[in-house]
């Protein structure tokens, strides 16, 4: 399973990728706003400099052909930029024509099985459900993500599965555990990923016993 990170923060996603564990980054139009004042395009051409694998880029408005003049301009930024294009009917319009142009788009704000089977036969590059956004809701984001990848294990669409709105690390590990393409997290997440109370106990107790042994001590 490959890991996204789901910021636009610059410093999270230089962490991660230290660690060689950011295969990609997903944006969306509320993260871009958390980074203040930014131009957006130079923005995304910073995380692309850091990051080799996809970034995610969101067109930001309702109209077909607008999503298509944006997410046209979006390529031009770097050769990983993806488009992102919501799971509306001309969201999915601009997914198919974008797509017959040979640009990646990752369908966003994918709540139903039956969206994600849209956005396949549209020629979505990524489908996104976000599971803790049906979660808060009182609904089930892991049931929907399992019916997709099992839907989508019955035939050839090339759309990778894109486990996206996670809140915690049982949401990435049952996602990858049901098999998910991807899972993009905030590095909140990422970070409690490779947290343990153990392993930190155990190292302290390791280094405290080392320090009394005379191989220390010579
Ligand atoms: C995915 O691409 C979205 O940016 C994201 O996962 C939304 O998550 P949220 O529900 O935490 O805002």
């Amino acid at each position: 399973m490959k890991f996204f990170l789901d910021t636009a923060n610059l410093d999270e996603i230089r962490q991660a990728a230290a660690l060689g564990l950011a295969d990609g980054v997903t944006t969306n139009p509320t993260l871009i706003s958390k980074e203040g004042k930014v131009d957006f395009k130079e923005h995304i051409a910073e995380i692309c400099k850091i990051v080799s694998g996809p970034v995610s880029a969101e067109t930001t408005t309702n109209d077909r052909d607008e999503m298509l003049k944006q997410g046209r301009e979006y390529v031009k930024i770097a050769p990983n930029v993806v488009v992102k294009c919501p799971l509306t009917l001309e969201g999915l319009e601009a997914t198919r024509i974008l797509n017959d142009e040979g640009i990646k788009v990752n369908v966003t704000l994918c709540f139903s099985s039956a969206q994600a089977v849209c956005a396949a036969k549209a020629g979505a590059s990524f489908i996104s459900p976000f599971l803790g956004r049906l979660d808060d809701i009182g609904d089930n984001g892991l049931r929907l993500l399992e019916e997709i990848i099992e839907i989508y294990d019955n035939y050839e669409w090339k759309t990778e599965v894109l486990a996206a709105s996670l809140r915690h690390p049982i949401h990435v590990i049952e996602a990858a555990r049901m098999g998910a393409d991807i899972a993009t997290m905030p590095f909140k997440v990422f970070q409690q990923l490779l947290k343990h109370p153990l392993t930190d106990k155990g190292q302290e107790t390791f280094l405290a016993d080392w320090k009394k042994t005379s191989a220390a001590k010579a």
